[in-house]
């Protein structure tokens, strides 16, 4: 039996590696820090039976007509705003991603974040190790409590009631927006749903768990700035578009909220000259919520996993556009690259 042959689109931990070479030709992309170029991803799709790729790689229409033998597209991360769905379902292309085994390191991320902007961590750890702590002082790095406070979770998903878990640990007050109610979390874990402006308002922590969608994209802009608190802290590691970054950095530079902890950016990496970058009320880590070894093993093999299975013709475990599989068992169109 011929082996198929995948492009992955950087080196992935070890033993999802091993797994992969032991049922497939791979051609792994040999540079850690930066993504395949476009015409390398093209070149590569093209001579290959199915990608894992991850956030960095856009996979669209263009790439797909440019890779006919591609049968399967397995994404490295549980969001998969970097591929484009219908030209994939459109084309007969299998996507995946690699939900539920990171959910609980990115809550335990989200709460660092808040604590740490709460707390004032990074400008406090910046001012001491700069020998500029002088004495113990009444007013040094006054910050928020985040025991006892409101938290207002934008989205509540897999990731978002992971994050009410834990803040019900911290004796926190829970509101909710999404648009699916969650009657059940909300009787489990104390949550309250609240219209999304209400959340906003009352919330001194709000984060954000929501999907990257059309809907989404500056979901958090100048006028939802305007009614949060003074004091509230916006915590982001679910995807950078969801918050327009000039308005951001408006409330942040003014003090219409006191703080932000971001894993995520519209543009990333940041661009050394992004004005958030010479504000002391933000924390700014480069997209590194999920990433625990464990967690990031789990990913890998799931991403492996995935694709092998729909390479060899049966149903990924974690299928994003079920339609081409439903198409496919109900005699698929010959288009379909199945
Ligand atoms: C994801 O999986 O979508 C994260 O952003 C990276 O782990």
């Amino acid at each position: 039996m011929t082996r198929s042959r995948v492009y992955v689109a950087r080196r992935l931990p070890q033993a999802a590696m091993e797994r992969l070479g032991e049922h497939a030709d791979m051609t792994v992309w040999p540079t850690d820090e930066v993504p395949p170029p476009r015409e390398v991803l093209i070149r590569e799709a093209a001579a290959s039976d199915g990608l894992l790729s991850l956030l960095t790689d856009r996979i669209d229409g263009a790439l797909l007509d440019a890779a006919p033998r591609v049968r399967v597209v397995s994404n490295y991360a549980v969001g998969y705003d970097n591929i484009d769905v219908d030209a994939a379902t459109a084309r007969g292309v299998v996507v995946t991603n690699t939900p539920g085994v990171l959910t609980e390191t990115v809550a335990d991320f989200a709460m660092t974040l808040m604590l740490a902007a709460a707390r004032r961590l990074v400008q406090a750890d910046r001012y001491a190790r700069a020998g500029r702590w002088k004495s113990w002082e009444p007013m040094l790095f006054l910050g928020q409590d985040v025991h006892g406070a409101t938290l207002g979770l934008i989205g509540l998903g897999r990731i978002g009631s992971a994050v009410a878990h834990r803040a019900r640990g911290f004796g926190m007050r829970l509101l909710y927006h999404d648009v699916i109610r969650r009657e059940d979390l909300e009787r489990d874990l104390g949550l309250q749903f609240l219209p999304f402006d209400d959340v906003l308002r009352q919330a001194d922590f709000i984060s954000v768990h929501t999907p990257l969608t059309p809907q989404t994209r500056h979901l958090i802009g100048a006028e939802q700035f305007k009614v949060m608190k003074k004091t509230a802290i916006l915590i982001n590691t679910a995807r950078g578009p969801i918050v327009d970054p000039k308005a951001l950095y408006q409330a942040l530079a003014t003090g219409q909220i006191f703080g932000a902890g971001l894993d995520v950016f519209e543009i990333e990496p940041v661009p050394a000259d992004d004005p958030l970058l010479g504000l002391d009320n933000i924390i700014v880590v480069p997209h590194i919520a999920s990433a625990s070894v464990e967690t990031r093993t789990k990913m890998a093999l799931m991403a492996v996993d995935n694709l092998l299975a729909a390479l060899s013709g049966q149903r990924p475990p974690n299928l994003v556009n079920p339609d081409v599989w439903e198409r496919r068992r109900g005699h698929a169109a010959p288009e379909l690259r199945l």
